[in-house]
């Protein structure tokens, strides 16, 4: 869970890759390093803490000219972040530098071996062990640094993105992949190396994202040679040009990524349906589902599995699959799903769902399903992501780069998807009617204006957010289609804003919760017109006389609440199985507005990253 960024050519390397590590902080920001050729040797600079830390030491302590250069925003895995720690790391002889994202599982023993052999270390992380490995292979077996980096890979296990180049040979770059990813930006007698396309868009739309098991070496002046890992053979480039714009990766004015993003909520869920969605033809169409409808007719039940917010989106999928196309379904965390030996059959379909399409327990699972002989599907924002080379087929969301780290339109956007999957199995498999599924898709047409109207809340949000700001505890209650909801509302405010929040199903409050209601508490409460209201009502009820705070997501011209609640929030009327579209935008707002009151770092969380690319 670390970014990477490399750059070989006739630019200035150092401002590309310092700003690129800006662009990749949401993977870690713990601490982060660079080292450039400058045309004699390799000047490199690392510290603990942010790329805007980096970039004030480089500048003090190295020379930042020359062409070649790599850099890395670090969350660590092995060893404290610290300075030393940091990469990039040198090997024993000072002509290597390598900067690596993932993890080597039997770095110790290798390290015992090679501190046999003479080698030191200063750091204790694994990467240090890797590019000594490699120095060693160089030596002992008199090859290329190519080779030496096909041989080490052969040694070890573990996950891997890594960039290395050698001092003595200052015209090219050996990157590898295994299980993190790494995108080669390719320009006109240039090349860049990143964990996304983010830091090279502005100067190339032109990208080759390695596969897993496959290695490039990058060579100025010469053809991009692509070879597998195991056994050195060729592979073939498959150079991508990608849609991204620079617009889309930068604030656009706002003050964080996270606004921005929850801001861009009606663009993004329009863009989901755009093309799949046609009302005025009564269809939906997408040729993920199309191609295997099959699978889905005669699927004995969906599995889901998802971490995070994505796992949120899954829960919500269960009660529509459910309800609409009555297909039984299981939601499951992807962290469990793999290593509990769970009973898969061949007629069930797995659904994984992913924002990043890189998250490592989601993409664990999905090799267990395989193995077992389930259809994979996968739902991921990222196009190319691992997770979607990886399922049989799937469906993008198409939410556009989400940056900052707490999920908010790709969980919108996953939750369209999955209800589009819905509704067009409903209707094959005749649960709904024609005017039914008309009546959907025009109201589904009406989703992203109603996601406006709730954003127009924001105003009051902030106000009820600044009540609330130094609270230490807080609950989120819903019901039915909104106990998803309750849930993220939760997550959300506890991963930007520290405070503990718990999100719960409103019924159970009284099996256990409701003890810790009292006058200091907040409880957030989604009750909207539609799904067990009167029954939500009750609950608003019991929470008022044990004088808990009530904080009401009602539906608009709503009087029953309003006279219970301390505050209300108005979101427009829908179906009820739409409601979390609009639940969900006061809550990310709230929470949103706690954290920037709080002086949070709202974009980049303490100890979190965006992808979770380690177990
Ligand atoms: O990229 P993914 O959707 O697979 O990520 C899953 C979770 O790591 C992610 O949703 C996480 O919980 C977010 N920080 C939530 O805001």
């Amino acid at each position: 869970m670390c970014g990477i960024v490399g750059y070989i050519g006739h630019r200035d390397a150092y401002p590309i890759i310092i700003k690129g590590l800006q662009r990749l902080e949401y993977r870690g920001y713990d601490s982060a390093g660079v080292a450039i050729y400058d045309g004699k040797g390799i000047n490199l600079a690392k510290t603990k803490g942010k790329v805007e830390d980096l970039k004030k030491k480089s500048k003090e302590t190295i020379s930042v000219e020359g062409n070649l250069g790599i850099g890395h925003t670090r969350w660590a895995t092995h060893g404290v972040p610290n300075d030393v720690n940091s990469h990039p790391h040198y090997s024993n002889s000072g002509d290597l530098v390598i900067i690596h994202n993932g993890i080597i599982e039997n770095y110790e023993s290798i390290k015992k071996e090679l501190i046999k052999r003479g080698y030191t270390f200063h750091s204790d992380t694994d990467t240090e062990v890797l590019v000594n490995l490699i120095e060693e292979v160089q030596k002992t077996e008199n090859v290329k640094l190519g080779k030496a980096v096909q041989i080490a890979l052969n040694q070890v296990v573990g996950a891997y993105a890594i960039a290395v180049f050698d001092k003595k040979k200052p015209d090219e770059l050996v990157v590898a992949k295994l299980g993190s990813p790494l995108a080669i930006g390719v320009g006109e007698n240039e090349f860049f190396i990143a964990s996304d396309a983010s830091p090279f868009i502005e100067f190339t739309n032109n990208a080759i994202y390695l596969e897993d098991e496959e290695m490039a070496i990058v060579r100025l002046g010469k053809e991009i040679k692509l070879r597998k890992i195991k056994d050195d053979s060729v592979a073939y480039p498959n150079i991508l040009e990608l849609q991204m714009n620079i617009e889309e990766i930068e604030k656009g004015g706002y003050d964080h990524f996270m606004l921005k993003e929850i801001y861009e909520q009606p663009r993004a869920i329009k863009d989901t349906y755009r093309g799949r969605l046609r009302a005025d033809l009564g269809v939906i169409k997408m040729a993920g589902i199309d191609d295997h409808l099959d699978k889905f007719l005669n699927a004995n039940r969906i599995i889901i599995v998802a971490c995070g917010t994505s796992w949120h989106a899954g829960l919500v999928a269960e009660y529509i699959f459910e309800d609409l196309a009555r297909i039984p379904v299981e939601v499951e965390y992807a962290s469990e799903f793999r290593y509990r030996n769970p009973v898969i059959h061949k007629d069930d379909v797995i659904i994984a769902i992913s924002q990043s399409g890189e998250t490592a327990d989601t993409l664990a699972a999905i090799k267990l399903a395989k193995e077992n002989g389930a259809f994979v599907f996968g739902v991921c924002n990222v196009v190319g992501s691992s997770i979607s080379r990886e399922t049989h087929a799937g469906a993008y969301t198409h939410a556009g780069p989400e940056i900052g780290v707490a999920s908010t339109k790709a969980f919108t956007t996953q939750i369209t998807v999955l209800t589009l999957i819905a509704l067009k199995l409903a209707k094959e498999k005749g649960k709904i009617n024609d005017s039914e599924f008309a009546e959907y898709l025009e109201e589904l047409e009406s989703v992203p204006g109603k996601v406006e109207k709730a954003l127009e809340s924001n105003p009051l949000i902030e106000i009820i957010s600044e009540v609330y700001k130094d609270s230490t505890n807080c609950l989120y209650l819903g019901r039915g289609y909104n106990f998803p909801v309750a849930l993220e509302g939760a997550l959300k405010l506890k991963e930007i804003s520290y405070i503990h929040a718990e999100g719960y199903p409103a019924a159970e409050m009284k099996h256990g919760p409701i003890a810790l209601i009292d006058e200091q508490m907040p409880v957030f409460v989604i009750a909207t017109k539609k799904g067990h209201y009167e029954k939500v009502v009750s609950n608003i009820q019991e929470i008022k006389s044990r004088k808990g705070k009530i904080i009401a997501i009602v539906t608009e011209g709503d009087v029953q609440v309003k006279e219970l609640a301390d505050h209300v929030i108005e979101v427009p009327e829908t179906f009820e199985s739409l409601t979390p579209l609009l639940t969900t935008i006061p809550l990310q707002l709230l929470s949103y507005h706690i954290a920037v009151m709080r002086e949070c770092n709202v974009d980049q969380p303490r100890n979190l990253a965006k992808s979770v690319t380690v177990e």
